[in-house]
């Protein structure tokens, strides 16, 4: 089987740059991709115009779509909706399952929620979430290829020890590895990396392949172009192709590929 999973994060509409908005989804309909996973933050601070422009966006993309909210789209100053209703704009705006499936014959991805109303940037995973995504796995046939998509990560960026993860992130990936996920995307960082969570959680014996999107569409560049993600699946074979912003258009500025073998992950030729 092959499938191509076009992987966005961090689009922060209303700090967004609307010619990069424009041609991703110009480059999303060349691409045509049998999924486009969208790791969270599709808004700057959770205003409704802001949640608008998404939608917008999103009602633009002609291929499935699947997506999670990151902290940016929980309300930060209204205590109010922060607190009693953090989720109520991204629920009626842009997507009201809280744990959204994407599933055909080869290929089940989950997203996970893992943004919360207490705390202002970080995030967590609850144990009845790893329980519903054990019994949607459970569903699913053994041979199927498995992703998860989260906002907040569960292992922080290269050269970065000290980021701070998703609360009960141990808990998180025991329950990952449990559920034979091959593959976890995410974003909040707005750093693109590729790496193998097993490296950060030293219990685990399961490769689990993470790969981060940077931001694809917002000013908030942190020292990187816009970037995003196209990931081309042909098990054992995984190809992560970084696609970036430069001189008025997307290209892809590098292809990097693994494979599955009886030890993990590894990156080959
Ligand atoms: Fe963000």
């Amino acid at each position: 089987m092959t499938r191509r999973i076009v992987h966005l994060s961090d689009l922060h509409f209303g700090r967004h740059e609307p010619a990069v908005a424009d041609a991703l989804i110009e480059d999303l309909a060349t691409l045509a991709p049998d999924l486009v996973a969208i790791s969270g933050d599709l808004t700057q601070r959770a205003r409704r115009h802001e949640f608008a422009l998404a939608r917008t966006f999103l009602d633009r993309i002609a291929m499935p779509v699947l997506v999670v909210p990151g902290n940016h789209d929980v309300p930060l100053y209204n205590v109010g909706q922060r607190l009693f209703r953090p989720l109520e704009r991204f629920r009626s705006y842009i997507c009201n399952v809280r744990q959204p499936v994407f599933a055909d014959a080869k290929l089940t991805v989950i997203g996970l929620d893992t943004a919360r109303a207490l705390t202002v940037s970080g995030g967590r995973v609850s144990t009845e979430q790893m329980r519903e995504l054990a019994a949607t796995f459970d569903t699913a046939p053994a041979s199927s290829f498995k992703i998860v998509v989260t906002h907040h990560p569960l292992m922080p960026p290269p050269g970065a020890p000290d980021r701070a993860i998703a609360g009960r992130a141990a808990e998180a990936v025991t329950a990952l590895e449990a559920a034979g996920v091959d593959v976890l995307l995410a974003g909040h960082f707005h750093r693109s990396f590729t790496a193998d969570l097993k490296n950060h959680h030293p219990h685990m014996h399961r490769s689990i392949l993470v790969v981060h999107a940077g931001t694809a569409t917002s000013t908030r560049r942190r020292n990187e172009d816009n970037t995003y993600n196209v990931i081309e699946i042909a098990p054992p074979y995984l190809t992560c192709r970084l696609r970036a912003w430069r001189s008025g258009s997307f290209a892809e500025i590098s292809a990097t590929r693994f494979c599955r073998r009886a030890a993990g992950w590894v990156e080959v030729d």
